[in-house]
């Protein structure tokens, strides 16, 4: 079993060893809080790829930590620049729908373009530690925009404390520190507003039910685990005041990626006038695209994630088949949600419209 843990980071330098950097292996929570070693960067593709790792930020967080690796891997090669574009490539392909991915991979790029060799390892690394550092700051300012429309709506229901549904884990988990959509979440508790959080279980890997269900539990933080299928009906009946998501691209007309089955939800939210926010930190929106449904590029993972389930069995980790062998599968790991069913984007310079010009409005050097 875990310990309390509601102080956890998600990613960090290995104390007195800093040729190792080390994660949560996510694959085992809530079970098991396993932290795993990542020693040279196809240790960082390997843990993005099968998801030891994920989460948009945090994605883009391994991808920087493992360019740093690559750093020191080149030291002594022929051509220690080469080595490291070549491990970019590799990074990069790892998984194709949160945009943080080639942001960070291009940023770390960037810095070592014109640097020396012998001072490529320190440059990576301090890239890597400020790409950690903003993003638990862009986190925390996502938090406090948030609260205040988490406050607006507490104050038109004295009395109860206010139902937030949220979709897979945008939390501390995604990120490096607070996360996006549990930012204001746990800004508000914190604070004694009273919130209770619906968490859908998301399947196929069940971030909802392992990953969300966990973190909030560990910080105290009221909530109830729901199918996916169960958010329609609680809208309906009064049930959900609010709808706070992640994602893991937005276009620059205000298109949200997000987990499969995020788009479900805010049609659902829509047509029970229930609002349905989308918290975001600036470093997941794709200024390059505008259409989000015919532009982003959805992910379709393994289908044994769909005709399989991982659970604990008598203290051991199983995975059972719950589907005739010869089942067609089809695994869409991601779905777009049209900015007309957002009704607002909650990022670290604050609360805009789901638009172009709401973008910009906080965005301005993108015009
Ligand atoms: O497949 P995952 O677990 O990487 O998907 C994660 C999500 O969809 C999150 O909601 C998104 O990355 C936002 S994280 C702050």
């Amino acid at each position: 079993m875990t310990n309390s843990r509601a102080d956890f980071r998600t990613i960090w330098l290995k104390n007195e060893d800093d040729s190792i950097v080390q994660i949560i292996d996510q694959r085992q929570l809530p079970h098991d809080y396993v932290v795993a070693d990542l020693t040279n960067y196809r240790d960082g593709a390997y843990a993005i790829s099968e998801m030891l790792v994920r989460g948009a930020p945090l994605i883009g967080a391994t991808a920087a930590w493992s360019l740093y690796l690559a750093g020191l891997e080149a030291e002594g090669t022929a051509n220690p620049r080469r080595f490291i574009q070549q491990a970019a490539a590799e990074l990069a392909a790892t998984r194709p729908t949160a945009v943080n991915l080639q942001w960070a991979v291009d940023r770390v790029l960037a810095v070592i373009e014109n640097a020396d060799d012998n001072a490529l390892p320190s440059l990576l690394r301090s890239e890597a530690e400020a790409i950690c550092y903003e993003d638990s700051e862009i986190s925390r300012n996502i938090g406090s925009h948030g609260l205040a429309l988490i406050e607006a709506i507490a104050a038109n229901i004295p009395g109860r404390p206010i139902n937030i549904l949220t979709h897979c884990n945008a939390g501390a988990l995604a990120t490096i520190a607070w996360g996006t959509a549990t930012a204001p979440i746990y800004m508000a508790h914190a604070k004694g507003v009273p919130v209770h959080v619906w968490v859908d279980e998301t399947r196929p890997r069940n971030q909802g039910s392992q990953l969300t269900a966990w973190e909030l539990g560990q910080r105290g933080v009221p909530h109830t685990l729901i199918v996916d299928n169960a958010g329609g009906h609680l809208m309906q009946h009064g049930q959900v005041d609010l709808c706070i998501t992640g994602t893991d691209r937005t276009t620059r007309c205000g298109d949200v990626a997000n987990k499969i089955g995020t788009y479900l939800k805010a049609l659902a939210a829509s047509d029970n006038n229930i609002p349905f926010y989308v918290a975001l930190p600036s470093t997941t929106i794709d200024w390059k695209i505008r259409n989000g449904v015919q532009e982003i590029p959805i992910e379709q993972r393994d289908a044994r994630e769909v005709s399989h389930i991982v659970g604990m069995v008598d203290g051991q980790r199983k995975e059972v088949c719950t589907t005739a062998n010869n089942t067609p599968v089809s695994n869409y790991a991601f779905d777009v949600t049209p900015a007309r069913l957002v009704t607002g984007l909650i990022t670290e310079r604050g609360v805009c419209a789901a638009s172009e010009s709401g973008l910009l409005s906080l965005f301005p050097e993108h015009k």
